[in-house]
């Protein structure tokens, strides 16, 4: 077959693809339309879809959309999901939200941008579905537009969905792997399906889809790296079932950390499924990483047995010569950093001893560097973990010393390559870094609909 004929027969099917049926509009239904029951368990899974977060801004009416969602290829504003006829999903029935979900369709017939992760929404049941439905239909209706994306010609054109769809889009509501318990198919629902963990934790390719091969790879998000999740999780320590719990539970782990940055949020989200899943979402997850192998079993119990012996002390590695990076940054370290991360104080409010750290212990600097720069904001109205950040008392020169220290002292590890210039992009605003209170409690869903009530 000539390249041409293919051409035009890509083309045609593309078209025919492309094509989708708008679904009629209905009345918007009432909120007696629904039970109350459906209603609660569609407040829990709207919070475990984020959806509640990126489809409200900030202090603003929930749900009314207009959060701009950065991509490579420019910026996508969420749209208003409150069930307002005009400018919501009032008019929308249920099959076409089920649609929308499923095939990353509006009510219109229109492809959605991915920016809306229904590559993963795909898989959430007929029955989540409904839940989410009934609960977001009987939200407060919110009368605003949504704001128009910002994509350059041809991206601004939804037809060329079709053809991304077709490349990297499996539809399809989740199917249960036979061979699998019951407790880990509903993990792999909830983590690939609406928890979409692998939008942050696996790397996409350059049309922004998530490579097929590398799933949990570790990927990156709102300018943090999402660490591998696989047999390359960086943690110091190997995750189990009972820490990875702990950890999507509460937000942190003592052999862990605090989950910060976007992490902060996605716990906080969690917070009122029920232990039974995400007791699920951790044996989906530790099964992902696997056995961990014999010699980082054995690093971890290095590890401990010098947290146990030496706690408190600060490793100075033979390369720290006062003249040296590492021996500069050791000196920074003891002044700023050590009365909080000398392992001395436990978690979650003490830092972390950096021997356990994935963040020290990660590919990227970008983690650590965001940390430094920026600290962990306090959260309103409660404790959190806190951290003062040194982005106006370290100078550039300062912070990649502490970085070497921090990397060769605690990894065992030469330093970041790409340290500098990721600092020196980081500072300019190339990584725009999204700064939160890195316990998520505070948001998570208890508050979430309080305001719309
Ligand atoms: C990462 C951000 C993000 C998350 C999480 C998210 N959405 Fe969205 N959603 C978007 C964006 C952006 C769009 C607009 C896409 C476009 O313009 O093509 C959108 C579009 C939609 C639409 C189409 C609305 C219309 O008028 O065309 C629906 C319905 C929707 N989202 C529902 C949800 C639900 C339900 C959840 C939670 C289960 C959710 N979204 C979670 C970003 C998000
Ligand atoms: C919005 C992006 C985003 C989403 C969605 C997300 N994560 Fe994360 N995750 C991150 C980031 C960023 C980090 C690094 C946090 C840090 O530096 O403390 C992280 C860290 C983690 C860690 C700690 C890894 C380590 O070695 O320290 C685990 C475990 C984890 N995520 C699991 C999940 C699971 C399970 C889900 C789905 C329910 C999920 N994440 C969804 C962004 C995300
Ligand atoms: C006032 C106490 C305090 C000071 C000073 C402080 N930190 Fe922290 N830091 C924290 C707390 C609390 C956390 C959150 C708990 C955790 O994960 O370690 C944290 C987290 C971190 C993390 C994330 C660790 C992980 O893997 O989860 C890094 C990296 C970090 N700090 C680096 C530094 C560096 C470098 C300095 C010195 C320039 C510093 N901190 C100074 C309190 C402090």
């Amino acid at each position: 077959m000539s390249v041409a004929v293919l051409v035009v027969a890509f083309g045609a099917g593309l078209f025919a693809y492309a094509r989708k049926p708008a679904i009629g509009p209905v009345q918007p239904p009432h909120r007696s339309a629904f039970d109350q029951a459906l209603i609660e368990k569609g407040a829990v899974l709207a919070s475990v879809g984020n959806c509640t977060s990126c489809h409200t801004r900030p202090g603003d009416r929930s749900f009314a959309g207009g959060l701009a969602v950065p991509t490579p290829f420019g910026t996508i504003y969420s749209t208003n999901i409150t069930p307002d006829p005009e400018t919501g999903i009032g008019r929308w029935s249920q099959a076409a939200f089920t649609r929308a979900m499923r095939e990353g369709v509006d009510r219109a017939g229109n492809h959605l941008y991915p920016a809306f992760p229904y590559d993963h929404f795909t898989l959430v049941s007929d029955k989540d579905n409904g839940a989410l439905y009934a609960y977001l239909m009987t939200r407060q209706p919110v009368n605003r537009r949504p704001r128009a994306n910002e994509l350059p010609f041809p991206l601004n054109v939804r037809l060329v969905l079709a053809g991304w769809k077709l490349l990297f889009f499996d539809k399809g509501a989740y199917r249960d792997v036979a061979s699998q318990s019951a407790e880990w198919n509903r993990g792999a629902y909830l983590v690939n399906g609406l928890g979409h963990c692998g939008a942050c934790h696996t790397p996409r390719n350059r049309l922004g889809a998530e490579k097929k091969g590398s799933h949990l790879a570790g990927g990156e998000a709102e300018g943090w790296a999402a660490f591998a999740l696989d047999a390359g999780s960086p943690a110091p320590v190997p995750w189990t079932h009972d820490s990875l719990f702990a950890y999507l539970r509460q937000g942190w782990h003592a052999d862990h950390g605090v989950a910060n940055g976007p992490m902060g949020e996605v716990t906080g989200n969690l917070g009122r499924l029920p232990d039974a899943d995400i007791s699920a979402m951790a044996t989906y997850v530790v099964s992902r990483m696997g056995e961990p192998a014999p010699q980082r079993v054995a690093k971890a119990r290095e590890i401990r047995t010098k947290l146990s012996t030496d706690a408190g002390a600060i490793p100075i590695p033979v390369s720290a010569k006062a003249e040296t990076p590492t021996g500069r940054g050791a000196v920074i370290f003891q002044a700023a950093c050590a009365t909080c991360h000398d392992g001395s104080r436990p978690q979650p409010f003490g830092g972390l001893d950096f021997h356990l750290s994935s963040t020290v212990n990660a590919p990227s600097p970008q983690n650590a560097i965001n940390t430094v720069l920026f600290g962990l904001p306090a959260a309103s109205g409660r404790q959190s973990a806190i951290m003062p950040g040194f982005a106006a008392t370290l100078r550039d020169d300062q912070v990649t010393d502490l970085l070497a220290y921090l990397r060769e002292a605690f990894a065992g590890q030469p330093a970041w390559p790409d340290a500098a210039d990721r600092l020196a992009a980081t500072r300019g605003g190339k990584y725009p870094v999204s700064v939160r209170p890195s316990d998520g409690i505070e948001r998570g869903p208890a508050n979430v609909g309080a305001q719309d009530k």
